[in-house]
C-alpha cells in the first residue's frame, strides 16, 4: 500500500459487466479504467462473444478481461490468440487450476496480460503470483455468501504480495455493495471491479437527495429556468 502511494498510484475502477449501454455511460462518467467480461456476464448480455468485446475495446483504452473456456492449457492458449486480435488492450482471463497456471506461465513469458479468477484462498493468490499473472481475481462476494468474510482475502493477499514485492496486481472481483469498494481501496487494492448497479449506488447518500432538493427549491426565488 505504502508503494502505491510512493509511486503514485490509486485503486483503479473496472467495470464487471458485457453490458455495452451500461459500459458506455460509467465511462463518460470518467468511471471505467478497464472492463472485466466472464462466461456468465457474455450470457447475460445476450449479445456475440466477438462482436461485444471489440464493440467495447472500441471505446474503453483500459484493459479488457476476456475469459478462456477450455479445460486443457493448449486450449486456453489457442483461445488467448484469438481474443488478441479482438482489441488493444485484451487480457487473457484464466481459471485458476493447474493447466490454467501452465497457461498463464507461458502467455506471461511471451509479455501477455493474464487476470487468473475464481480464486477464494492466499495461497491460490500465492501460485497465481508464481505463475506471473499480470492480475489475480478473489471472489470477495462469493466468500461472503458462505459465511466467510471476503475482505479478510484481500487483507493476506495485499500482505503476501507485499511482503515479496510481487508485481502481480490484486483485482477485487464479485463486489456486491460500496462497502466492499470502500473496504477494497481502504487496504490498497489495486483495482476494484464493480457491476454497474453497486457503481449507481456509489452516487447515492440521502442528504445529498436531500441538499439538491432544497437548492433547486431555492432556486425558483430567483430563476427564470422553472
Ligand atoms: O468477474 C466475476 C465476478 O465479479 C463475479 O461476481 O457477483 O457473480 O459473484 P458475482
Amino acid at each position: 500500500m505504502v508503494d502505491s502511494f510512493i509511486l503514485g498510484g490509486f485503486m483503479k475502477f473496472f467495470i464487471d459487466t458485457a453490458d455495452v449501454d451500461a459500459i458506455k455511460t460509467a465511462y463518460d462518467m470518467g468511471l471505467v479504467d478497464g472492463v472485466t467480461t466472464n462466461p456468465s456476464l457474455i450470457k447475460q448480455a445476450g449479445k456475440d462473444h466477438e462482436a461485444t468485446i471489440r464493440e467495447i475495446a472500441s471505446f474503453v483504452p483500459g484493459p479488457i478481461s476476456v475469459e478462456t473456456i477450455s479445460t486443457t492449457t493448449q486450449g486456453m492458449l489457442d483461445e488467448a490468440e484469438i481474443y488478441q486480435t479482438w482489441g488493444q488492450n485484451i487480457v487473457i482471463k484464466i481459471v485458476m487450476s493447474p493447466e490454467g497456471m501452465q497457461a498463464v506461465k507461458y502467455l506471461s513469458a511471451k509479455g501477455i496480460k493474464t487476470n487468473v479468477t475464481v480464486t477464494f484462498s492466499a495461497a491460490q493468490a500465492l501460485i497465481a503470483a508464481k505463475a506471473g499473472a499480470t492480475y489475480v481475481s478473489p471472489f470477495v462476494g462469493r466468500l461472503d455468501d458462505i459465511g466467510h468474510n471476503g475482505m479478510d482475502l484481500i487483507e493476506q493477499i495485499r500482505t503476501i504480495y507485499d511482503n515479496y514485492s510481487f508485481q502481480t496486481k490484486i483485482l477485487v472481483a464479485s463486489v456486491r455493495n460500496p462497502i466492499h469498494l470502500l473496504d477494497a481501496a481502504l487496504i490498497g487494492a489495486d483495482v476494484a471491479t464493480v457491476p454497474p448497479k453497486t457503481l449507481q449506488q456509489l452516487f447515492k447518500h440521502p442528504l445529498t437527495e436531500k441538499g439538491i432538493e432544497q437548492f433547486l427549491e431555492d432556486a425558483k426565488s430567483f430563476s427564470t429556468n422553472g
